[in-house]
């Protein structure tokens, strides 16, 4: 049985006076949603401010981004070694923003996720198509293409420290959240995708959704076979939205 997770992407958002208020909703509600493990990303800056409100309690923290870099001269970046020093258990790598906006490739998400886990953090390896392409047909392939990038950097088995998440980068910020089905299809493909090299490494992977997630389309998205959480933007913002799609990984098990 894998325990849900579902983590909030906070991206480019908040202020230490809406983190106070946000983290004091979201502790407010985490004994009623035990069964999921909760985590939030903070911008860095916030990070600090988060480890110091959520020390002692179930939720975990992570980072959005790592540099792909151990120390040195490299201006503005971020190294796992200072995620872990704030108590980060979690780091996103290969969001669609950092990919598309950022120019992240394939090649630089792969080494981000063996940084991330050599040092300890778990790596949210996220990956999904855009629109045009799944209009042309090639979700799957573009899929295969961004976990092929890491497996073949890693192996399959570093999966296991890892996450993946869906997120199709058309349902992103966008409010049109993939059906159900849709999403169970490409969550299926992966798992089978990683299953085909290593049974137990696919058993037992999270694969988060993420893409508009909110409290009324959780249930019926975590009630699939193969979504095993969320990795929540817009809806982390607001501690009862954020609570009500922990409320339902909660209740999926
Ligand atoms: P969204 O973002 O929930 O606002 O669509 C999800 C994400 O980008 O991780």
């Amino acid at each position: 049985m894998r325990q849900p997770l579902v983590a909030g992407n906070w991206k480019m958002n908040g202020s230490t006076a809406s983190v106070r208020e946000l983290l004091a909703g979201v502790n407010a509600g985490l004994a009623g949603v035990a069964k999921c493990e909760v985590a939030v990303c903070p911008p860095y800056l916030y990070i600090p401010q988060v480890q110091a409100e959520l020390s002692g309690t179930a939720a975990a923290w992570g980072g959005q981004n790592l540099s792909n870099q151990l120390s040195g001269a490299f201006t503005g970046e971020i190294a796992a070694s200072m995620l872990l020093d704030f108590g980060c258990t979690y780091v996103i790598v290969g969001h669609s923003e950092r990919r598309t906006l950022y120019g992240e490739d394939d090649a630089l998400v792969a080494a981000k996720f063996a940084v991330a886990r050599a040092a300890g953090l778990k790596p949210i390896l996220c990956v999904g198509e855009t629109l045009s392409e799944r209009e042309q047909g090639v979700t799957e392939a573009v899929i295969a293409r961004q976990l092929d990038a890491v497996i073949a950097v890693e192996g399959v088995a570093a999966l296991a420290a890892g996450v993946i998440a869906y997120e199709p980068v058309w349902a992103i910020g966008t409010g049109k959240t993939a059906t159900p089905e849709q999403a169970q299809e490409v969550h299926a493909f992966i798992r089978g995708r990683i299953a085909a090299l290593d049974v137990g490494v696919a058993e037992g992977l999270r694969i988060l959704y993420g893409g508009s997630m909110k409290p009324d389309n959780a249930v019926q998205l975590m009630a699939k076979p193969d979504i095993d959480g969320g990795l929540i933007g817009g809806a982390a913002l607001v501690a009862k939205d954020f609570l009500g799609i922990c409320q339902a990984a909660h209740a999926s098990l």
